[in-house]
């Protein structure tokens, strides 16, 4: 999904939907010091993983958000959706901007850290690049003690004539380890009328409340967990 069928990533999840997360990425942000908008307006944004640029199609009106990814088909998207936004290829283990933002969001792409050694790598990551007083905000799927095991379906038209229907399959082969699996089955239609079925495997990582937070504190973030309006649990860490 993130490579040769980026173009379909909205038709998968939509920009559209995205409007309430948004919100809640702004709401946690304040109550961590960092107001947005009109107080504030030469706010800098920080995402990792920022995908097809949903969250921040919503966002940007808040900040100036800079968008880093992995796949450049992903980036290559959001810029489609979110042209007047910078957008950066670089791994969230990685990514050395040399540059302090004040905030940091790592929404569902911290999923795809399935070791300890990188969640860690993508915590610090998030630290190196908040000024003093700036904070991070890190919304996982789930952890540990959240996970069950969860069938899905959804999809959308598209305006171009495309459209997609898929099957979310999310499951633990083995829950001593630090993975699950997630396969997606995807019905892909295209404007012509033809149609094409094709699966796609995801590996995801899962951790402890408690490992979170050690890994937060042990990079040098004061840090915090509570549960959003979607039940997941959402870290915020503040550098001090
Ligand atoms: C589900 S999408 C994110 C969608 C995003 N929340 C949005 O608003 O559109 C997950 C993204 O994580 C990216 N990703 C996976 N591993 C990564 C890594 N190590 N560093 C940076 N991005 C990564 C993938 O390329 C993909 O674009």
């Amino acid at each position: 999904m993130y490579g040769e069928l980026a173009s379909w990533f909205h038709l998968v999840t939509a920009p559209a939907d995205y409007a309430d997360e948004a919100a809640d990425v702004v709401r946690r942000l304040a109550g961590h010091g960092v107001e947005l908008g009109p107080a504030n307006p030469a706010a800098t944004i920080l995402e990792l993983g920022s995908g097809g640029g949903n969250t921040a199609s919503h966002l940007k009106t808040f900040a100036h958000l800079t968008l880093t990814d992995l796949a450049p088909p992903m980036l290559a998207l959001s810029t489609t959706l979110n042209p007047e936004c910078e957008h950066l290829a670089g791994d969230m283990r990685t990514l050395r901007l040399g540059r302090r933002f004040d905030a940091v969001l790592l929404h569902d792409a911290v999923m795809y850290m399935t070791t300890e050694a990188d969640l860690r790598a993508a915590i610090e990551t998030a630290f190196v690049h908040l000024r003093a007083g700036g904070v991070a905000v890190f919304y996982p799927d789930f952890v540990a003690e959240t996970f069950r095991p969860s069938t899905e379906h959804g999809g959308h038209d598209g305006s171009d004539g495309r459209s997609l229907r898929y099957l979310k399959w999310t499951y633990d082969p083995d829950p001593t380890d630090t993975t699950v699996v997630t396969l997606f089955a995807y019905v892909l239609h295209e404007a012509d009328g033809s149609v094409r079925t094709l699966d796609d495997r995801h590996v995801e990582g899962i951790f402890p409340r408690a490992t979170w937070l050690r890994l937060l504190a042990e990079v040098g973030l004061r840090a915090e967990v509570s549960v959003d309006a979607w039940e997941r649990e959402v870290f915020v860490g503040v550098r001090p």
